[in-house]
């Protein structure tokens, strides 16, 4: 009999459709042009203090969530590309680097958009306190990280595809319920997903969206 088993909290999964929401919708403001900068801003704003949450997440969340069960030693990395890895529930070793990579490159595009400025309708809130020198640089680099990020959702989505359709493996609906189905007795470890730690999610991402308030406004 197939037994259900908590992989991703409830943080983990709202955190994750939320940031694909903010950027996806972010993205497709800039492209509009004109005033929507101001909605770019608010989802920039948004994924940034989701993506700040997640770090701390990772030291402070469930067991799945935490960056010490699944980022991956060289040996674990080997035996994955071998062919030889049964480490677990949670990203596998190569995904580890690409949740890494996205993580980080949504850090420095939220960070560089607070100084950018587009020269028509729209400053980062943190532009007026660096020189114009600085500004063109962190405007560029915000520009040029774009498609880094493009490249490395299409590689994410990319290997999503890849195991649902040829691995058969289903990664999508554990991104949703939560759950992985797995057949029998087995020692996988379990994410604890309780009232008290989603509250204490909720508080962290309240304290950090209070603190990025009080420093752009
Ligand atoms: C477009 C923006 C997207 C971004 C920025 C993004 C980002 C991420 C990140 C950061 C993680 C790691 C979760 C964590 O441990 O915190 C993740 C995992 C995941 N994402 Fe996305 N995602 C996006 C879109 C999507 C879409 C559209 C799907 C579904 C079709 C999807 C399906 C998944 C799944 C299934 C996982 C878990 C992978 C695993 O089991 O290792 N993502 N994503
Ligand atoms: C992770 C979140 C973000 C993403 C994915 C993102 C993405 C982008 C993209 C794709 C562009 C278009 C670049 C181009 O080709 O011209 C852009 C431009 C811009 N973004 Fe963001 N951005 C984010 C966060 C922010 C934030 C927080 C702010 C400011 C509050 C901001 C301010 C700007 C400005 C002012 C421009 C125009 C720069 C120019 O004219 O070249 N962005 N952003």
């Amino acid at each position: 009999m197939k037994q259900r088993i908590r992989v991703w909290d409830l943080p983990i999964r709202l955190f994750h459709w939320a940031l694909a929401t903010c950027i996806i919708l972010g993205i497709l403001f800039v492209k509009i042009g004109g005033n929507a900068i101001e909605w770019h801003a608010y989802c920039g704003y948004t994924a940034l203090v989701l993506v700040l949450f997640r770090i701390i997440w990772g030291f402070v969340g469930s067991w799945h969530a935490r960056f010490a069960n699944f980022i991956p030693s060289p040996k674990s990395l080997f035996a994955y590309l071998q062919g030889q890895y049964d480490g677990g529930l949670g990203h596998n070793p190569l995904g580890a680097f690409s949740v890494i990579a996205l993580l980080l490159a949504i850090l420095v595009q939220a960070l560089t958009g607070l100084f950018a400025d587009d020269d028509i309708f729209f400053q980062g809130p943190l532009a007026k306190y660096v020189s114009n020198a600085t500004i063109a640089f962190l405007t560029s680099v915000h520009r040029f990280n774009q498609y880094i990020i493009f490249a490395l959702i299409a590689l994410h989505l990319a290997a999503i595809f890849f195991y649902q359709i040829y691995k058969k493996e289903h990664l999508i609906e554990p991104m949703i319920t939560g759950d992985k189905h797995i057949d029998g007795p087995n020692s996988y470890s379990v994410s604890i997903d309780t009232s008290k730690q989603r509250l204490a999610a909720l508080a962290i991402f309240l304290l950090l969206g209070m603190g990025l308030y009080y420093l752009i406004r």
